[in-house]
């Protein structure tokens, strides 16, 4: 059975003078263990997904379960991380920051709080900073801490909406390859969006591609990891990607 399984899901916004419908008619399954993509162009509703999937919206029409629960509200089997920077809490350090979840969720007494949290901390390479405030550190360390902080909770999937999209790109490159060597030592679960087809062929072993608003699935790309890291073969699997994504739209992009 998948871990989670989004089916027929429709998600609208009702504001006083429209209805925007953001995605219709989604599904998709995501086993444990797997790094799953959801890739599509700006506007299509992968940010709108991923909340849905949080429990911060509730679909129109479809239903989400994750193990046999159906979702109904947030909850710390899933854990979020956002691509903005300001995401820590300013006043908490690093130490504090990652702590604070596992606190308020009652998961675990002060002392193992801390013990979990250092753990994590360490494994995202911050250990020198465990006292820093997120104001000292580079965008690339404060996205490192909210990974720490999500995983520390050991979620039964992790939920990241574009978590390097705002970084340079060699910080960026830097993340994804330490986010894949996490993976490699714990093979976590994780539900992953952006909009650059490069970094879903480097994240992920199968990919989701979402047509342009409103976001219905266009096709999956599974296997991705059986496609070869060598420029040739991933640029091959990109123009297909790109191709696919583009399929029976009157203009190039
Ligand atoms: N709070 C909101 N109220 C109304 N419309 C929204 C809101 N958030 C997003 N939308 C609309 O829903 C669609 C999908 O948005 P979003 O999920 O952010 O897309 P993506 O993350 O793929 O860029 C867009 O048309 C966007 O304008
Ligand atoms: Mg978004």
């Amino acid at each position: 059975m998948a871990l989670l399984d989004v089916s027929g899901v429709t998600l609208r916004y009702k504001t006083s003078s429209a209805v925007v419908t953001a995605t219709e008619r989604v599904s998709f399954t995501v086993d444990k263990s797997d790094r799953f993509v959801l890739l599509g162009p700006s506007g299509c509703g992968k940010s709108t997904l991923l909340k849905a999937v949080g429990g911060y919206m509730s679909p129109s029409e479809g239903r989400m379960t994750i193990g046999d629960r159906e979702i109904r509200g947030p909850g710390a089997d899933r854990m979020m991380i956002f691509q903005e920077f300001d995401q820590l809490l300013p006043w908490k350090s690093v130490l504090a920051n990652v702590m604070f979840p596992l606190l308020t969720a009652r998961k675990l007494s002060r002392k193992d709080a801390e013990a979990r949290a250092r753990a994590y901390i360490e494994k995202v390479g911050l250990t020198r900073v465990v006292d820093a405030y997120p104001h000292t550190l580079s965008g690339g360390m404060k996205q490192r801490v909210a990974i720490a902080r999500g995983m520390a909770m050991e979620p039964d999937i992790l939920l990241m909406d574009e978590p390097f999209a705002a970084l340079d790109a060699l910080t960026r490159r830097t993340c994804q390859d330490e986010l894949l060597q996490l993976w490699s030592e714990t093979r976590f679960t994780v539900l992953f969006v952006t909009h650059s087809i490069a970094e879903a062929i480097r994240i992920g072993n199968r990919i989701l591609l979402l047509s342009p608003h409103p976001g219905r699935v266009k096709a999956e790309v599974v296997d991705v990891d059986k496609v070869g890291n060598d420029d040739g073969s991933a640029g091959r699997l990109e123009k297909e990607i790109h191709d696919l994504l583009f399929a029976g739209e009157a203009t190039a992009h």
